[in-house]
């Protein structure tokens, strides 16, 4: 079977570094390159992290150091999931190789301009380095297939009541990307709530025996200390956002999804940060955005499974 040819940018970040060992593990993408952002935690730190991950998977992609901020506002990060390392929980190996030595933005740029093919793109963090190449570089968006993002939601959100992590961090960036005309799958709050990784899937990560899989468990054991705490109505799951948007492009027959117009508001006192979801079509506008709202959550957890078995 064909690889699926990719570029992920990402802000490791517990749930993007099980994405990158489904990524990985797959064996399903010719990943291009690694592009980092600030989210979970500091440009620094998420750069860092995406480096030890592919030391500890024994794999090497080009990986590029994104935005240290946000396109306008001031850099939030998500420490209180996350943890000060951005990857709390596990010990991971030092980094055996450096990121490139030109700004994501370039980088991007001149893979996809080099590229005989189009590429997908998948973002699980906030979406600053999208914004800022197809920004610089408009012309590049006929080289991508399609963008497969991880945030937003239909209904709700989760650091404030209406607006997801990775578009509140950077709405102006979010707005930007949604209005591109790019072809875009959005795995939201709807279905990640969905996506949801219990004790017993850590066990059984854990029994695969790997080094891989013992690192998959040690962060999955501390990223649902936050989940057990705070959002009781999940009984104990723990929401994994990021590999979704990565399992819809292997598998998008075990999701459930509509058709829909989005855009992003920027300005409300209330509404910042949220994806305004036209689910009833009620302003007859074109749908731009494949939205995600359920999944066959044990066909998910075998997915990361097989993929875990896949790596050292
Ligand atoms: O809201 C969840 C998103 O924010 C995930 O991508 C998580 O990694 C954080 O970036
Ligand atoms: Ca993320």
């Amino acid at each position: 079977m064909k690889r699926i040819p990719i570029i992920i940018d990402c802000d490791p970040g517990h749930d993007d570094a099980l994405m990158l060992m489904l990524a990985f593990g797959s064996e399903r993408f010719d990943i291009k390159a690694i592009s980092t952002s600030a989210g979970n935690q500091t440009q620094e730190k998420t750069v860092s992290n995406a480096l030890k991950l592919l030391t500890l998977m024994e794999r090497r992609v080009p990986v590029f150091r994104g935005a240290e901020k946000p396109l306008l506002r001031d850099l939030i990060i998500a420490d209180y999931v996350h943890g000060e390392t951005g990857l709390d929980g596990p010990s991971l190996p030092q980094p055996i190789f450096e990121a490139e030595p030109i700004p994501a933005v370039e980088g991007l740029a001149l893979i996809l301009q080099q590229s005989e093919e189009k590429l997908t793109i998948v973002p699980t963090g906030p979406l600053t380095n999208i914004a800022l190449l197809i920004s610089v570089y408009p012309q590049i968006k006929d080289k991508i297939e399609r963008i497969s993002l991880m945030g937003g939601g239909i209904f709700r959100g989760n650091i404030s009541p209406l607006a997801e992590f990775n578009i509140y961090a950077d709405p102006e960036a979010a707005a930007i990307v949604f209005s591109s005309g790019v072809p875009i799958t959005m795995a939201g709050l709807d279905v990640t709530h969905r996506a949801l990784v219990f004790q017993e899937d850590i066990i059984q990560f854990r029994k695969i025996g790997t080094q891989t899989g013992k690192v998959a468990a040690d962060l999955l054991d501390f990223f649902s200390k936050f989940y057990r705490e705070n959002r009781l109505e999940l009984n104990g799951g723990a929401a994994l956002h990021d590999p979704c948007a990565i399992a819809w492009l292997m598998e998008p027959e075990i999701f459930k999804s509509k058709a829909c117009y989005v855009q992003v508001e920027t300005q409300g006192q209330l509404t910042t940060g949220t994806t305004v979801v036209d689910f009833y079509n009620v302003l007859s506008q074109t749908p731009n955005v494949e939205v995600l709202y359920d999944l066959d959550r044990k066909r998910y957890i075998e997915m990361l499974a097989d993929a875990l078995a896949k790596l050292p």
